[in-house]
């Protein structure tokens, strides 16, 4: 009865979280209380297809039962020890994530920043101990409209304006170049001596989902090797099965310096991430050089294997690769002849599809709203691209009815 009582509407949740909390979202006005597999329920009751997958940390759906006893085992058992001591998951962990991707060192943390942040210092340390660049004279290239976090020295070298205004003194040591372009790269790495790493995303999900030309990731690993820089790949959002392959990288066969993972490494029940890399990389840190206490915890080593032995024993990045083509082909079959929507992009179920109106325009989040209203969420990432991220458990019947909606949706803004 008091249950009853208490109970509440999503618009008092909204004023809740409005109220108590800050502002640094706009999301969209529904409120989540129950999710299973591909779906989520608003507190009302409401099913809706969940189309972000909490910007791919979900792609193995949520609550999947194998990760969910996973995370409830190990709760019950041990959750957290700190570094400080040693405890009998992580190892195993370890030898399971190194061996799986290739590397031989995993340096664990928590949430896709962080995971970031280490890769920096990693690339920098190396760079005056085995490079021999003069102390303090490391550049790492990036590229323009990347993401890769909200910390400040991340942020130092946004070109995006909301993500980095107002927050300075900013870090310095970043040189940044256009996303995709190779002979930008090669002029930089040829004409300047103190390039330690080259930190890229092989797909930028957050700038609108923009796929590099074939051939780029390869061409990058190349040029890396050629001036003895490390490539470093952020595969926090496309890494784990998303593109279509584990890693976003595997289209191409590259192998990169530094691997950094996050995200659905955890299949969205726990914040996880990862740095890998080899011993003559890896080894620069020390003890007292770098850590987290929740870093490498029992709970995330138990969590982080279980979520990649669900990608691998449901074939998840098969399913998003074929998925992903027949969602392509469908939505393109649309925006030939659609006013409103000019083109989708993306690889595997890492889509987004692009509204004909400006970048300031509240159009595609009025999109949003309608996709909502009709039983599905996503969210724009920039105002006028919304980006399609599924659950990769999601069925080809399924993602035909989610087909379905978003066509219906998009039929209502014609003209
Ligand atoms: C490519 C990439 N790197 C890093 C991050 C940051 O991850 P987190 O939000 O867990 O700090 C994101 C988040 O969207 C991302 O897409």
């Amino acid at each position: 009865m008091s249950l009853l009582k208490n109970k509440k509407s999503s618009a008092d949740y909204i004023e809740l979280e409005n109220k108590y909390g800050a502002h640094n979202y706009h999301p969209l006005p529904v409120v989540l209380a129950r999710g299973e597999g591909v779906f989520v329920w608003d507190v009302e009751g409401k099913k809706y297809f969940d189309f972000l997958s909490a910007y791919s940390a979900l792609n193995q759906g949520h609550g999947h039962p194998k990760i969910v006893e996973a995370l409830v085992n190990q709760a019950q058992t041990l959750t957290l020890t700190s570094r400080a001591f040693y405890n009998d998951q992580l190892g195993i962990y370890e030898k399971y994530i190194t061996q799986l991707f290739g590397f031989d060192k995993v340096l664990p943390m928590n949430t896709g920043a962080e995971a970031v942040e280490t890769a920096l210092k990693i690339c920098r340390k190396w760079a005056y101990e085995k490079k021999g660049i003069q102390e303090g004279e490391a550049q790492i290239i990036v590229c323009e409209n990347n993401f890769h976090g909200r910390t400040t020295t991340i942020i130092s070298f946004s070109s995006d304006a909301d993500s980095r205004g107002g927050f300075g003194p900013y870090t310095a040591g970043f040189i940044r170049i256009p996303y995709d372009d190779i002979e930008a790269l090669e002029t930089v790495l040829a004409t300047n001596k103190n390039i330690a790493g080259f930190l890229v995303e092989p797909i930028q999900g957050e700038a609108g989902v923009f796929v590099p030309h074939d051939g780029y990731l390869a061409k990058i690993r190349e040029l890396c090797t050629k001036y003895n820089v490390l490539l470093m790949v952020d595969e926090v959002q496309t890494g784990i099965a998303r593109t279509g392959k584990l890693l976003a990288v595997n289209h191409e066969n590259v192998q990169p310096d530094v691997l950094i993972l996050g995200k659905a490494l955890s299949g969205g029940v726990y914040p996880v991430s990862a740095v890998l890399a080899n011993d003559s990389i890896m080894n620069v840190i020390k003890p007292g050089q770098h850590g987290s206490t929740f870093g490498g915890n029992p709970i995330a080593a138990a969590v982080a294997i279980a979520a990649l032995q669900v990608i691998q024993d449901e074939n998840l990045a098969e399913n998003a690769e074929k998925l992903g083509h027949l969602f392509r082909t469908k939505l393109n079959d649309y925006t030939a002849h659609s006013k409103i929507a000019k083109l989708i992009r993306g690889k595997g179920l890492l889509n987004a599809i692009v509204i004909n109106d400006t970048e300031e325009s509240e159009t595609a989040f009025n999109i949003c709203l309608a996709l909502r209203d009709n039983g599905l969420l996503a969210k724009p990432t920039h105002g006028n691209i919304i980006r399609f991220a599924p659950p990769l458990i999601i069925t080809e019947d399924q993602l035909l009815e989610c087909v379905a909606i978003i066509v219906k949706t998009l039929e209502a803004f014609e003209n």
